[in-house]
């Protein structure tokens, strides 16, 4: 067991290496050299990737797959996804032949304001701190014009300053509710620097006022992943009877079974939640590949999810005069300029693939995968159901599991066309194959 280290985020890459390897493995120069296989050849690049975190030893590869096809607002898109659940690509690519066979995705952009928040405690009388941050709410904005001038240049900045007297929650808690526009950035460091300089004017200002620099305590300052107003809605709609596929024999049935799946995942938590994950296969996949922050993402949309008491499905389907209609609204808060964009060289070629878009419509298409995604799961749950294609996936990964050669795996792909995949199917099969 290792015993305490100081000083560990100052030693060299090698010496930490060393230091891993041979405090937690037996095969300490087997480990050293599988982690150094993924370095990148590139020097430049693997210091920029070092750069990243603190403390990097290697790399960690996931799969940046693409999956072609998708018609979002009339315009084609080929979609970078990074993921590693076999099926994800696969089940995405389908949705969206599917769908650009009848009339593609429509996505629209319903708005686009970020919070963030200075969370204190006060303890005087609250109609004085109302009149006190009345009164100096210009001057949030004017110590504030040094970091928002270049945002203000590209049209965003700070939209509002609200207190909020929250004492029924917690007592003495107040906050100063801060509504922002970033433009094309996701905005996290903008956020928090204007809330820092913000909770800093409040404390100066409330020197000068009455007792309030005794009654007046500033606890945080940060940003709010919960975005409900920074939302984008997508969806498809076509005839019911042109719902007819390989799958699909009886549209009519189809949809009233597909619209049974959906209406369960709108009252039962349990069926939401993994119904909702379908969702956030696509939206993380586009997330990652596009250096957006895929926690911040995933915290927010669950949130949302939640919005009504209890946590419910993201997506909803109608059928009106013959019309089908699947659609979901996501909060999304995402960037295409500063952070990872325009560092890290896979983001850049994800983004260029994408048709270097903004950040509206960044949210149009990431929120497009998750309908996409979410449309291929309901519509093999309530049809063929999801092992027959998830497994097919997953057979190269159990066969890699195995290091089948290249006539085992043959042989496998021939003997599964007409069998059920399952992980015992494959170690009987390779078995036999290996007497
Ligand atoms: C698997 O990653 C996602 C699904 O479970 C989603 C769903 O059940 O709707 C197939």
């Amino acid at each position: 067991m290792a015993s305490n280290i100081k000083g560990f985020s100052k030693w060299t890459k090698e010496e930490k290496l060393q230091w891993i390897a041979k405090t937690y493995f037996s095969n300490s120069e087997e480990i050293i050299a599988l982690i150094k296989t993924y370095w990148n050849s590139d020097e430049d690049v693997q210091k920029l990737h070092d750069e990243f975190i603190e403390n990097t030893l290697t790399n960690f590869y996931l799969p940046f797959g693409v999956a072609p096809n998708f018609v979002i607002n009339g315009r084609n898109y080929t979609l970078p996804m990074v993921i590693e659940e076999s099926s994800v690509v696969a089940a995405a690519a389908k949705a969206a032949k599917f769908w650009s066979e009848r009339g593609g995705f429509k996505a629209t952009v319903l708005n686009t304001e970020k919070i963030g928040q200075v969370h204190f405690t006060y303890t005087g009388d609250s109609a004085a701190l109302t009149r006190f941050i009345d009164t100096i709410r210009p001057q949030f904005f004017s110590d504030t014009e040094a970091l928002t001038q270049n945002m203000r240049k590209r049209g965003g900045g700070i939209l509002d300053i609200a207190l909020r007297d929250k004492t029924e929650l917690l007592e003495n808690y107040y906050q100063l509710h801060v509504t922002f526009d970033t433009k094309d950035s996701m905005g996290a460091n903008f956020i928090n620097s204007c809330l820092e300089q913000i909770a800093a004017t409040l404390k100066e200002q409330a020197r000068h006022f009455d007792s309030a620099e005794q009654e007046l305590e500033v606890v945080m300052s940060i940003l709010s992943n919960y975005v409900p107003n920074c939302c984008v809605r997508a969806s498809v709609s076509c005839a019911v009877s042109d719902l007819t596929s390989s799958e699909i024999e009886n549209p009519e049935e189809f949809v009233a079974k597909f619209m049974q799946a959906v209406r369960i995942a709108e009252v039962e938590p349990f069926r939401a939640v993994t119904h909702n994950k379908g969702i956030m296969n696509g939206v993380d996949a586009l997330v990652l590949a596009t250096g957006n922050d895929f926690r911040a993402v995933e915290a927010g949309v669950h949130a949302y999810a939640s919005r009504g008491g209890s946590y419910s499905s993201l997506s909803h389907a109608k059928v009106e005069d013959g019309i089908f209609t699947f659609w979901l609204d996501l909060p999304l808060a995402l960037g295409t300029v500063g952070g990872l964009t325009s560092l890290h060289p896979m983001v850049k070629v994800a983004l260029k693939l994408l048709g270097s878009p903004n950040a509206e419509e960044l949210m149009q298409i990431v929120a497009v995968a998750g309908l996409a995604q979410n449309f291929a799961a309901l519509k093999s749950l309530t049809t063929t159901g999801i092992q027959q294609g998830h497994m097919k996936m997953h057979l190269k990964n159990i066969l890699n599991q195995f290091k089948a050669t290249d006539e085992e795996r043959r042989n496998a792909v021939l003997h599964f066309e007409k069998n059920i995949v399952s992980h015992s199917a494959v170690v009987e099969l390779l078995e036999s194959l290996r007497k």
